[in-house]
Parts: structure tokens; C-alpha cells; sequence
């Protein structure tokens, strides 16, 4: 396998272009103090979602799937003056996790967890949001789609972490629900009238996976 390479070369441009602050390294660290499972984004897919929602202007964020804030951190800080991430968590100790880090990270006025399970509290959610980041339970995926559909602005962006999962996405196996769920969003995404879609193949340090990225048509 060609692993060991995809993880140096991985380390390496995050090495240049996505250098962790104080801030970002001390949430990693109390995070793996904690015991939180180590499925966060890398500080590289950090980067690429803080240039997206540059890229985008956004300023009414929406994650699912927050675990202890590391991704919703590097989102926030591209928000500018005034706006707002909102972010989803079932786990009632990832959210007061979380909830710590954002003050820690100073933007404990911008960012808001709603603890429960994600879809319910999708369902209860107005939008608009400019940029929507799914990155929870993937067998829920396709629900999270539609919802995302509803809440996104026209010509919003919505991105989903982990829609590759090794390859496994091409032929599920029936007892991978996460592989299942994923493949399901991705066949939905492709063809949804609401979307225009890519998936973008991923290696590096957290293996072999994707990033969908979709844009509400206007
Ligand atoms: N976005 C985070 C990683 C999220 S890990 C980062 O990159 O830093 C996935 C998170 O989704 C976990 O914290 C898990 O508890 C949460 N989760 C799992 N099922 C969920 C559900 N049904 N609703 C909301 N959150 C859920
Ligand atoms: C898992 C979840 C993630 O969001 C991720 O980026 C990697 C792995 C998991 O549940 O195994
Ligand atoms: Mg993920």
C-alpha cells in the first residue's frame, strides 16, 4: 500500500499551509486528554473548510456533528463580524466539550451547540445558512441531505466529510450502515434537482475517504 506515502506527504503540506495556532493544538490535546474518539478533521481539511467559507462570504454556518468544536473552530474564524455557526451534537459530554473549547477559542458568542439528536433538531431549524458541514452519523446521511436542501440558502454550499469510506461506499456490505448511509447520500446527492455536486477523493493521514461538496442552485 502506498499509506505510508499519502500520510507524509499529508504531514507535509499541512506542515506549510495549515500550521495549528495555540488554540487549535490545545483543543487537539484536551480533546485526546478527554478520551474523545480522534476523528476529527485534520488540520489540512480544517484549512479547506475555513477557505470554503472564505471563498463562499458565508455568515450563518450549520455543522452536524461536533464533537469537541476542532472543525467548527477552524469554520468559525472565517465567519466575519456579526455572524453565526450553529452546530449539532448528540453526545452530551462532545457538547459540554465543546462548548469549553469555544470559549477557550474566544468565540463562545458565535458559536451555539444544540445538543440532541441531529435530526430532530435540523427539523426544528430555520435557515437560512450559507455553508451547511455534515459530519455525523453517516447512516443518517440521507436525511441530513434533505435537510440540508430545506435550510440552505440559494447558492449555498454544503459539504459532507467521509463519503468514501475506504471504497466501501461502491459495494456496501450489508452490516456497514456508515458505508450504507454514505453511498445512499452520495447516490441521492448526484442526481438531486436542488444540487450541483462532486465528490472529492481524499488520502492522507486519516486514510482513505472523501468530501462531497454541493452548491444549492440558486
Ligand atoms: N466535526 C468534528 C468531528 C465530528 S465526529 C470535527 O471534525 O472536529 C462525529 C460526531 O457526531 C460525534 O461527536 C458524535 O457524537 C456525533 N453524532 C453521532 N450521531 C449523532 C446524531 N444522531 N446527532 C448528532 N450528533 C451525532
Ligand atoms: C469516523 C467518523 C468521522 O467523521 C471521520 O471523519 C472518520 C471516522 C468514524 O466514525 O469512524
Ligand atoms: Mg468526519
Amino acid at each position: 500500500m502506498q499509506d505510508k506515502i499519502f500520510e507524509t506527504v499529508d504531514a507535509y503540506i499541512d506542515g506549510l499551509f495549515a500550521s495549528e495556532d495555540m488554540i487549535l493544538e490545545t483543543i487537539r490535546d484536551r480533546a485526546r486528554d478527554a478520551g474523545l474518539p480522534e476523528i476529527e478533521v485534520s488540520a489540512g481539511q480544517g484549512k479547506f473548510l475555513y477557505l470554503m467559507a472564505k471563498l463562499t462570504g458565508a455568515t450563518r454556518m450549520l455543522e452536524v456533528g461536533t464533537l469537541g468544536g476542532y472543525s467548527t473552530v477552524w469554520m468559525a474564524r472565517a465567519l466575519p463580524a456579526g455572524g453565526q455557526m450553529t452546530t449539532l451534537e448528540l453526545d452530551r459530554a462532545h457538547a459540554a466539550f465543546a462548548r469549553e473549547t469555544f470559549r477557550l477559542a474566544g468565540l463562545d458568542d458565535v458559536c451555539r451547540v444544540i445538543e440532541g439528536a441531529a435530526l430532530e433538531s435540523l427539523q426544528a431549524l430555520q435557515g437560512p445558512f450559507d455553508l451547511a458541514f455534515l459530519d455525523a452519523n453517516k447512516d443518517q446521511y440521507p436525511d441530513y441531505l434533505e435537510e440540508a436542501a430545506r435550510l440552505l440558502a440559494p447558492g449555498g454550499l454544503l459539504l459532507a466529510d467521509n463519503v468514501i469510506r475506504k471504497g466501501a461506499v461502491i459495494e456496501p456490505p450489508v452490516d456497514d450502515v456508515m458505508a450504507r448511509g454514505a453511498a445512499e447520500f452520495n447516490r441521492r446527492l448526484s442526481s438531486h434537482p436542488q444540487f450541483e455536486s462532486i465528490v472529492l477523493q481524499q488520502v492522507g493521514r486519516k486514510g482513505h475517504d472523501g468530501l462531497a461538496i454541493a452548491r444549492k442552485r440558486a
